[in-house]
C-alpha cells in the first residue's frame, strides 16, 4: 500500500502537492518524494516520514506547475532513498510514481538491461519509466507509450507520469489499485485516495480497473485501455477531511477490519515465494515459534497446524520468557518469529540469539524492519500499514502465511485452492456488522467475559479475549473448552458472558459438551457455529458461518466477527478503539 498524487495547477504546485500527500501518509511512511516538470524532471525524496524528509531537504522548495508525489509502503526493496519514488527513466525526460505491485517486474527488468537501460533502484515499479522512455524513443506520445507499458505489465498498478517531452500533461492509469480525479476551475489533480484532493476540490470522479486518465490544466480526459475516450460521472464528495483518512470509517480499526478480505487476497499472491523460501530451508526436526501478544496466538495456531498436518514437533514461546528455554535449540530446529511490527524489542532480543545456534524464518508486515534485517529467511505479510492499536487485518495476513507456509511443506494442493475461498467467506463475516452490533449493545455492561474453543479454535478464544480487553477494558479470559472442569468453571455464574467457537469437525461434539456443562452454570450463551447446525438452536446468540468453514479453517474467519463485536462493545462504551489506553503499536522495550 503506497499513496500517489498528480497535480496540474496555474501557480507553483509543490506546496499543494506536499499538503496532498500527507493526507495519505497514513498509507505509507516509509519514504516520500515530489518530482515537477519545467525544462527538465526535478525530483526530491528521502526515506522517512514526511515531515523529517521535509526538514531536511525542504520538500516544497522545486519548480513547477505540474507535479507528482508519492509515500511509500516498501514491497520490494528497503525503504531507503534509492528505492523512494519517483522513479526516472535513464535519460532523466520521464519521472513515475506507483502504488502496487508488478509481478513481472524481473523479466522485465532483464529484457530492459540487455537493451542498455540502467537502473538505480531494487523496485518493481521502475520498470515503467524504462519502458515508457523506450516507448518514446520509438516515436510514440507519452500517453501510447504509457498505454503500452501497462500492457506489459502484470500485476497492480495505480500510475501517475510526467515527462520533458510533454510537459503540460499528467497521465495516469489503474488496475486493481485505487484512483481518483479531483477537479477545480484552479486545476485538476490524481490521487489514490479523497482525503488527498479535500482541501482543494469535493468533485471526485472515481477510475476503474484499465481505466487511463490524460489530465491537461483546463481537461481531463478518461479512456478505456484501447484509448477510447470513457464518459464518466462527477461525485460531489460532502466527507469532513478526516473521515475521508479513515475512508469514511469512524475509527481506523473499522476500516483495516473491512480491509480484510483485501489483505488475504493480497497476502495469498505471495504463495510462490513461500514455496521458494520452503524449498531453501535446510533439514529440521523441530520447529519453534517465538512471538508476543496477537502473533503470539498466531503462532499457536502455527503450531495445531504444524503437528497435525506435518507431524513435526512444535512449540511457541512467548518472546519475553525465550531466554529460558533457548538452551535445547540446535541446528535441526527451524525458529519462526511472527510480529508485525517487526520492531518489539522482546521478539528481536530472541531472534539475535536464536540466530547464532538455529535457522530463522521472520514473518513480518513491515519492510525493511529491524527484524527482517536479523532473520535468515522473511516472509511479507501484505496487510499495508496499520494504524489502529489492536492488530486486526495483520492478524489474519499472518495467519495466511502461516497456512500458506504449511501446506507447502506438505505439498498440500487443496489446502491451498481451500484458501483461495477465504476471502470471500471472510467478506460474509463482514456483512453481519448489524447484528453484531445487537450483540454488543446487549453485553456492553458485563464485567468478565469467556471465550471457549478447542483445538485449532483455542488461540481464536485467546485472540477474541484479548481483543476485547484491549481496547473495552472489560476482563475477559480465553480458556480450550475442556479445561473450564479444572478449575475456572468455578467463575461461572448467572448470565455471565461466554462465547463458545464450536465449527464443524472432529472437536465439535467434545466442544458441544464442554458448552453444555457451562450453560447449566446459569452463563448466557453467545455461540459461533455452522448456519446448519441445529443443535445450537437454543442458546442466547448465536452468530451463524458457511459449513464449509471447517474446524482446520475457522481460525481465519471466525475471529472477523469476534473483532468486529470488541469494535462495537468498545465503542458502545465511548472508548476509541484505535488508542486504548497505556498500549502502543510497537513496543520497542523489554
Ligand atoms: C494486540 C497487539 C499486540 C501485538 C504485540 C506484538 O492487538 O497488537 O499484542 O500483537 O505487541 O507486536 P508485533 O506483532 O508487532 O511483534
Amino acid at each position: 500500500m503506497c499513496g500517489i498524487v498528480g497535480c496540474i495547477l496555474d501557480n507553483e504546485v509543490a506546496p499543494t502537492i506536499i499538503e496532498s500527500i500527507k493526507k495519505l501518509e497514513y498509507r505509507g511512511y516509509d519514504s516520500v518524494g515530489i518530482a515537477t516538470v519545467t525544462d527538465k524532471i526535478n525530483v526530491k525524496k528521502g526515506s522517512g516520514k514526511i515531515k523529517e524528509v521535509d526538514d531536511e531537504i525542504q520538500l516544497t522548495e522545486i519548480d513547477g506547475n505540474i507535479g507528482i508525489a508519492h509515500v511509500r509502503w516498501a514491497t520490494h526493496g528497503n525503504p531507503t532513498r534509492e528505492n523512494a519514488h519517483p522513479h526516472n527513466s535513464c535519460d532523466n525526460k520521464v519521472s513515475v510514481v506507483h502504488n502496487g505491485i508488478i509481478e513481472n517486474y524481473k523479466e522485465l527488468k532483464q529484457e530492459l538491461q540487455l537493451e542498455g537501460h540502467v537502473f538505480k533502484s531494487e523496485t518493481d515499479t521502475e520498470v515503467i519509466p524504462h519502458l515508457i522512455e523506450k516507448y518514446m524513443k520509438e516515436g510514440n506520445n507519452l500517453l501510447k507509450s504509457t498505454q503500452l507499458t501497462i500492457k506489459k505489465l502484470v500485476g497492480s498498478y495505480a500510475l501517475a507520469v510526467i515527462s520533458t517531452e510533454e510537459p503540460d500533461k499528467i497521465i495516469g492509469a489503474r488496475k486493481e489499485s485505487p484512483l481518483i480525479v479531483g477537479v477545480s476551475d484552479k486545476g485538476n489533480f490524481l490521487a489514490s485516495d479523497v482525503p488527498a484532493i479535500l482541501n482543494e476540490t469535493r468533485q471526485v470522479i472515481y477510475l476503474e480497473d484499465n481505466e487511463i486518465i490524460q489530465l491537461e490544466k483546463d481537461k481531463v480526459t478518461i479512456m478505456d485501455n484501447n484509448l477510447n475516450p470513457i464518459e464518466k460521472e462527477i461525485t460531489t464528495i460532502d466527507w469532513n477531511p478526516e473521515m475521508a483518512e479513515k475512508g469514511g470509517y469512524p475509527h481506523f480499526m473499522l476500516k483495516e477490519i473491512n480491509e480484510e478480505p483485501q489483505v488475504i487476497r493480497d497476502t495469498l499472491s505471495e504463495s510462490p515465494k513461500i514455496k521458494e523460501i520452503v524449498s531453501k530451508f535446510k533439514n529440521f526436526n523441530r520447529i519453534c515459534f517465538v512471538a508476543c501478544g496477537t502473533s503470539y496466538h498466531a503462532s499457536l495456531i502455527g503450531e495445531y497446524l504444524i503437528e497435525t498436518q506435518l507431524h513435526i514437533p512444535t512449540e511457541v514461546i512467548l518472546a519475553s520468557e525465550f531466554e529460558y528455554f533457548q538452551n535445547t535449540l540446535d541446528n535441526h530446529t527451524l525458529v519462526i518469529f511472527i510480529t508485525q511490527s517487526g520492531e518489539t524489542a522482546d521478539t528481536i532480543q530472541a531472534l539475535k540469539t536464536a540466530k547464532k545456534i538455529s535457522e530463522t524464518l521472520a514473518i513480518v508486515n513491515v519492510v525493511g524492519s529491524t527484524i527482517t534485517r536479523e532473520a535468515h529467511h522473511v516472509i511479507y505479510t501484505r496487510a499495508g500499514p496499520e494504524i489502529g492499536v489492536a492488530a486486526t487485518k495483520t492478524y489474519l495476513s499472518q495467519l495466511i502465511c502461516i497456512y500458506l507456509l504449511v501446506a507447502h511443506l506438505k505439498e498440500d494442493e487443496e489446502l491451498i485452492q481451500k484458501l483461495y475461498s477465504i476471502p470471500e467467506l471472510a467478506e460474509e463475516s463482514i456483512k453481519r456488522e448489524e447484528q453484531i452490533i445487537e450483540i454488543a449493545k446487549k453485553y456492553k455492561t458485563a464485567k468478565d467475559f469467556f471465550y471457549i474453543g478447542r483445538g485449532f479454535n483455542y488461540p481464536t478464544a485467546l485472540e477474541g479475549a484479548l481483543k476485547l480487553k484491549e481496547i473495552t477494558y472489560i476482563h475477559a479470559e480465553g480458556y480450550p473448552a475442556g479445561e473450564l472442569k479444572h478449575g475456572p468453571l468455578a467463575l461461572i455464574e448467572d448470565g455471565i458472558p461466554v462465547v463458545g467457537i464450536l465449527p464443524p469437525g472432529s472437536s465439535y461434539a467434545k466442544t458441544f459438551n464442554n458448552l453444555q456443562e457451562i450453560r447449566a452454570r446459569g452463563a448466557h450463551m453467545i455461540i459461533l457455529g455452522a448456519d446448519n447446525d441445529t443443535q445450537i438452536d437454543d442458546v442466547h446468540d448465536k452468530l451463524l458461518f458457511n459449513p464449509v468453514v471447517d474446524e482446520l479453517i475457522a481460525p481465519l474467519i471466525y475471529i472477523i466477527d469476534l473483532q468486529l463485536l470488541s469494535y462495537h462493545i468498545s465503542v458502545q462504551k465511548e472508548i476509541d478503539p484505535d488508542k486504548p489506553k497505556n498500549l502502543a503499536k510497537s513496543v520497542t522495550v523489554v
